[in-house]
C-alpha cells in the first residue's frame, strides 16, 4: 500500500518544511504502509533534507522529458534525481487540461523516468462529460495504452499508475469504491496484457480524488485499489496520518486474512 501526498502549487518554504515534519511524525507508525510527498519543484530540496533518513520518500509533480538544453522553466529528471526523489507524477489531470499535455508526450516522460530509475506515477481519469457519455472505460483504456506505449517496464515496482476521475479532484465528490474498484480492475488487466500477469498483479494502482480520512477506509479496501494520491488532505499532517492509519489497518488486515 502506498499514500501519496500532491501538494500541488501550495505551501511556502516554511509551511512546506513543517508539513514535511508533520508527515514524518505520522508516518512513523505506518507499519508497511509506504508514503511519499510530492512538494512544488522549488522546496524539493528543502523538504528533501526533511525526510533524509527517514522512511517519507521524496517525490516530484512533474518534469520534462529531455535531460538538459534551452527549455526556460522546466525541470529534468536528472535535476529531479539529484535531489534524491523516488517518485514522479506525470499526466496529472490538471497537467493535461491547463498545459495540454498529451499521452504521446507522458509516455515520452515516462520512458525518460524509467531510464533514470525514477519511478512515474502515471495518472489517468476521465472527466465528467465523458463519464455522462458512458466513455469512461474507453477513454481511461486509451490513455493506459498510449501513456504506456513500448515502455520497458522490468518489474511492477518502477511503475505506479493513478486513477484521478476528474470530476471527483478538489471536489468533494469521490468515486465510489465500487466506481474506483471496477477501473482499477480494467487498468490491471490492460496493464497483465502488456506487461504480463506477474508485473499486472503487483502493480501499485492508487486511487485519487477528494480521498480523506472519512472515506479512505472503504476505498482503499477494495481489491485493485494499491493506495491513495491525495490532494487537498495531504496539506494537514495529522489529516494525512489518518488516511495513512486508515491504509495501515487495511493492509494488516488482508495480510491476516491472506496468513489464514
Ligand atoms: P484532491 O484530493 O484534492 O481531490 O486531489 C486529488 C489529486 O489530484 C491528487 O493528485
Amino acid at each position: 500500500m502506498l499514500i501519496a501526498g500532491n501538494w500541488k502549487m501550495n505551501t511556502d518554504v516554511s509551511s512546506c518544511v513543517e508539513l514535511a515534519r508533520g508527515v514524518v511524525r505520522e508516518s512513523k507508525n505506518a507499519g508497511m504502509v509506504r508514503v511519499t510527498v510530492c512538494p512544488p519543484n522549488v522546496f524539493l530540496s528543502s523538504v528533501g533534507a526533511v525526510l533524509d533518513g527517514t522512511r517519507v520518500s521524496l517525490g516530484a509533480q512533474n518534469m520534462h522529458a529531455l535531460g538538459r538544453g534551452a527549455y526556460t522553466g522546466e525541470v529534468s529528471g536528472e535535476m529531479l534525481r539529484s535531489l534524491g526523489c523516488h517518485h514522479v507524477i506525470l499526466g496529472h489531470s490538471e497537467r493535461r487540461q491547463y498545459f495540454r499535455e498529451t499521452d504521446a508526450e507522458i509516455n515520452r516522460k515516462a520512458k525518460k523516468a524509467l531510464k533514470l530509475g525514477l519511478v512515474p506515477i502515471v495518472c489517468v481519469g476521465e472527466n465528467l462529460d465523458q463519464r455522462r457519455a458512458g466513455k469512461e472505460f474507453e477513454v481511461v483504456a486509451f490513455q493506459v495504452k498510449y501513456a504506456l506505449e513500448d515502455l520497458a517496464l522490468l518489474s511492477s515496482n518502477a511503475l505506479i499508475i493513478a486513477y484521478e476521475p476528474v470530476w471527483a479532484i478538489g471536489t468533494g465528490e469521490t468515486a465510489t469504491p465500487a466506481q474506483a474498484q471496477h477501473m482499477h480492475a480494467l487498468i490491471r488487466t490492460l496493464v497483465r496484457q502488456q506487461f504480463g500477469s506477474k508485473i499486472g498483479n503487483d502493480l501499485h494502482i492508487l486511487y485519487g480524488g477528494s480521498m480523506k480520512p472519512a472515506n479512505a477506509r472503504d476505498l482503499l479496501s477494495e481489491r485493485d485499489v494499491d493506495g491513495g494520491l491525495i490532494g487537498g488532505a495531504s496539506l494537514q499532517s495529522d489529516v494525512f496520518g489518518q488516511i495513512i492509519q486508515a491504509a495501515r489497518e487495511v493492509e494488516e488486515g488482508r495480510r491476516a486474512a491472506g496468513a489464514d
